[in-house]
């Protein structure tokens, strides 16, 4: 089969990587892919949002499975469209997908299928949520309702921040459309999980757990990321016991709930969760692989993905197994300087080929024989171990052999969970 993996970041290569060992692949192409994507497929340079070019590409080549990536092509409805025109796919709808490109919608259905999350209240009018705030007390999480690339959540120390962000978000657009609406909601203390399962509608396969580490900087230190760096198992957090509630407290109840509202969801399904004192509670949804959590995931993952990915879609999941390596895996992120701000691209990586660990590419780019920076997130250096510390170390050894200028990450990747 001819497989399409559509987006350019870390989480695509090692879609790609992992695709590419099953048997049933003949070829794969990712649109529009990245410098490491272009060493083990074709990958063709066209717009995430040209969804007619991409749907032209994916009918003269024959594709046979398009795999959708980022979140913001779920959310302007690629995956309709790809089904409308009969290219099988894997990815919610766009109505599906409103779990992650809509908080407000999300809230809502976690309240009415008793699936755990903060206290919060929805607002579309920026004087009904400043009175909601006036009522709080501090910290106060202010979230925009969609999709805001990872911007969008403030957590305000004070009721004056609170306000600013009401204001930022609601009245002055910082996000544009995405602050039509807002969340506010009470500040959670406690250790923050991801949890991937595919869902088919119907059953749902749990992954292994993973966490990823958000702020820029050691000790959880500094602004919000994309994500700096994963490891998997996750399991001081989310011991097995935990792991189970997840399972009836989370999953049970979303697919009961998927059906009470009439809601097709069938892909994948990455709930952020805080593990707190009084228990689990989902931060929000995620309606797609995580990135950087995939590039653990998959590392651990021994089955066949296609066959996984198809049985999502043909709602065959109740049957579906998956084996899993018992090695831990952690994934570094290298970032360029700079990031989460402004950053300069263009610079020479050096020392990959010396390296004898998996390295996905989240932003970069081929020159002649050279692999120049082209992103925030440039590389996710990942390890395989039969230990958490023996993946760490691994890991850093790797990034030690790994340069270039501005280059910066994270030191204390995993050492949560050792
Ligand atoms: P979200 O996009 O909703 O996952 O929020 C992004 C990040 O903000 C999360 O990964 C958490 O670190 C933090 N966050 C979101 N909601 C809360 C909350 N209610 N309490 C504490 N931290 C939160
Ligand atoms: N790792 C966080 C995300 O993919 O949203």
């Amino acid at each position: 089969m001819k497989v399409l993996v559509i987006g350019s970041g870390g989480r695509e290569h090692a879609l790609v990587w992992k695709l590419k060992r099953s048997p049933r692949v003949s070829e794969i192409f990712c649109a529009p892919g990245n410098g490491g994507i272009s060493q083990i497929a074709e990958c063709v340079p066209l717009k995430i949002s040209d969804h007619d070019a991409l749907v032209k590409f994916a009918k003269e080549r024959g594709i046979g499975l398009t795999v959708v990536g980022p979140d913001d092509a779920l959310a302007a409805g690629i995956a309709d469209r790809f089904q409308r025109e009969g290219l099988r796919t894997f990815g919610p709808t766009q109505s599906a997908a409103r779990l992650e490109s809509s908080k407000v919608f999300a809230k809502e259905f976690m309240l009415r299928h008793g699936i755990p999350t903060a206290a919060s209240g929805q607002f579309s009018n920026a004087d009904d949520a400043r009175a909601f705030v006036a009522k709080m007390s501090v910290p106060i999480v202010v979230k925009a309702s969609g999709l805001a690339f990872g911007k969008g959540v403030i957590i305000a120390q004070t009721h004056a921040e609170a306000e600013t962000a009401i204001r930022e978000i609601m009245e002055e657009r910082k996000f544009g459309d995405a602050g039509a609406e807002v969340v506010v909601e009470e500040f959670l203390e406690g250790e923050e999980c991801s949890i991937h399962a595919l869902v088919d509608g119907r059953s749902y396969l749990l992954f292994p757990s993973a966490q990823d580490h958000k702020r820029a900087l050691d000790g959880d230190l500094g602004l919000n990321t994309g994500g700096m760096g994963t490891f998997s198992p996750a399991a001081k957090v989310l011991p097995p016991a935990l792991e189970q509630r997840v399972c009836i407290e989370v999953l049970d109840r979303f697919i009961a709930g998927l059906s009470k509202d009439g809601l097709d969801y069938r892909g994948m399904l990455f709930p952020g969760l805080m593990i707190t004192r009084d228990g689990i509670k989902v931060l929000e949804f995620n309606c797609r692989f995580g990135d950087p959590e995939t590039q653990v995931l998959l590392t651990r993952l021994e089955s066949d993905l296609l066959d996984l990915l198809e049985a999502t879609i043909d709602q065959r999941l109740d049957t579906a197994v998956a084996r899993w390596r018992p090695e831990a895996a952690v994934c570094v992120i290298l970032a360029s300087g700079g990031y989460p701000g402004s950053y300069a691209g263009g610079k020479k990586i050096t020392g990959l080929e010396k390296s004898d660990v998996t390295v996905f590419h989240a932003g970069t780019k081929r020159e002649g024989g050279d692999f120049l920076t082209a992103g925030g997130r440039v590389l996710g250096v990942t390890a395989l171990a039969p230990t958490l510390a023996e993946a760490k170390s691994r890991a850093y050894a790797a990034v030690a052999g790994i340069h270039f200028e501005g280059m910066q990450f994270r030191s204390d990747i995993a050492a949560k969970g050792l």
